[in-house]
């Protein structure tokens, strides 16, 4: 199984969901490639991949960043196998705006998942709700 897990991420925490997420595909023996959004060159073949994760911090009353939006450009095409993770605050509009950006993708591509929805670092308790959303992910996959 070969992975894509591409993220955006200013502070770090989306970015620690996606090394946490690149750790446990590997450890179960898929081929992980990661991309940093808007850092990384431009990825030459998306549908190379069996499986994406596309992981996005929330900005601006809900909105979704401006690189996240060009790479979705980049994409070109609605990919089936797009799963859509990410970091937020409540702190910035409670429930109503938290990860919405997620939820916009979510909706975008039409994804087989809800979206994982992380509040600032997933450091902690947190880590528990990364390991069963993959699990729910990747039993879709087995199933496939
Ligand atoms: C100006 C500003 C606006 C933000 N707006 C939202 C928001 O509308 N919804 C949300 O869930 N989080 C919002 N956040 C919080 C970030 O999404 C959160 O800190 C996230 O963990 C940052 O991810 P990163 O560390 O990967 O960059 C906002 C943060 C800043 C600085």
């Amino acid at each position: 199984m070969r992975c894509l897990v591409a993220y955006l991420s200013y502070s770090g925490n989306t970015e620690e969901i996606a090394q946490w997420i690149e750790a446990h595909l590997k450890h179960i023996g898929a081929k992980v490639d990661m991309h940093e959004i808007g850092i990384d060159l431009p990825i030459q073949d998306i549908s190379q991949y069996d499986y994406i994760f596309l992981g996005t911090f929330t900005w601006d009353m809900g909105s979704t960043p401006d690189e996240m939006k060009d790479f979705v450009l980049e994409i070109g095409y609605k990919p089936k196998n797009i799963a859509v993770f990410g970091s937020g605050d409540t702190q910035f509009g409670g429930d109503a705006l938290f990860c919405k950006a997620v939820d916009k993708l979510v909706t975008f591509y039409n994804s087989k998942w809800d979206g994982l929805k992380i509040e600032q670092s997933p450091r902690g308790h947190q880590e528990k709700h990364i390991k069963n959303w993959l699990e729910r992910v990747l039993a879709d996959v087995k199933a496939a």
